[in-house]
């Protein structure tokens, strides 16, 4: 039976999906690996089932593709998918919850508050030292992020967020590097720095303008390259993830590294960080697509 791809599907990150998920089929048919793309948008339990299905590959960025709700749904198909489980998924999804848990084990990551409606946003805006990235909880790919340096800035990066029925919060503004880690097989890979001339690394940078850098592996003394891969993987296992990801990290100027989030299923087009961090090590985009979908058969 075909190894489906599931890809497409409705959240905002549409888009990214569409190319991750175009880039795993045809790595997969380069194999030879007999494979159908299934768009998620469409009736796609109706055509597993049809094509007699046992076995997926998660393309699916966001909201109702990397946050648990396919992955139980293929659990209860009894269909193998490759990645994080439901609840690693969900979790994963909620960036603020992660920063609870990460607290809660003394993980580091930025002071944080959560916003809404009825938060006092002076003095939230006062305890995270006056300047901070207001996103929504649930989404990827930088949807709906902003940067706030004032109240007013404050209430309308709320209102860009999604506002009242969103999830925001407000995370103090770490001014300094940006690191990303894969994980793959439970081992981190070679980090990669970001270099945007945007305000931060946006939407924008990460998908259409052609000036955002990417150094890999990153320069980084052998102590900071030993911390970030071991914060990578604590990260990652905290939140129970399995197979691949990636965790996103900034260093301030004093080099203190902090966790801005995890991500379960990391874009995959050919041009994205998972992909460029697995060739540092000698892997292929299809070695990488192969690791990643036998990991899902154990
Ligand atoms: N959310 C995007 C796809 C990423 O993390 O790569
Ligand atoms: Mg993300």
């Amino acid at each position: 039976s075909p190894v489906a791809v599931l890809y497409g599907g409705k959240a905002r990150e549409r888009d990214v999906s569409l190319q991750s998920g175009a880039a795993v089929l045809q790595a997969l048919k380069n194999c030879d690996i007999d494979c159908i793309a299934v768009d998620t948008q469409e009736p796609w339990v109706e055509r597993l089932n049809k094509q007699g299905v046992a076995h997926s590959f998660i393309a699916l960025h966001g909201i109702g593709g990397e946050d648990g709700t396919i992955q139980g749904a293929l659990e209860t198909l009894a269909i193998s998918y490759t990645g994080s489980g439901v609840l690693a998924s969900a979790l994963g999804m909620d960036k603020l919850r992660c920063k609870h848990l990460w607290r809660g084990l003394q993980l580091p990551t930025a002071d944080f508050s959560l916003l809404d409606s009825s938060s006092d946003f002076k003095q939230i805006m006062q305890d995270l030292g006056g300047k901070v990235m207001v996103k929504p909880a649930l989404e990827g790919s930088s949807i709906g992020m902003s940067i706030a340096g004032s109240v007013e800035e404050l209430e309308a990066a709320y209102a860009l967020a999604g506002g009242e029925g969103a999830i925001v919060m407000a995370e103090r503004w770490i001014e300094g590097r940006e690191f990303t880690v894969a994980v793959l097989d439970g081992a981190a890979l070679p980090a990669i720095e970001l270099k945007t001339e945007h305000s931060f690394y946006d939407y924008d940078a990460k998908y259409i303008s052609d000036d955002t850098q990417y150094i890999c592996p990153a320069p980084l003394s052998d102590d900071e390259r030993v911390l970030l891969a071991d914060l990578a993987v604590q990260a990652f296992d905290s939140v129970g993830c399995r197979g691949w990801g990636r965790v996103d990290f900034m260093q301030d100027h004093q080099g203190r590294v902090y966790l801005l989030e995890v991500n379960t299923v990391p874009g995959m087009t050919s041009h994205s960080l998972v992909p460029m961090a697995a060739k540092q090590t000698g892997l292929d985009f299809e070695s990488l697509v192969l690791t990643i979908l036998l990991d899902s058969l154990n």
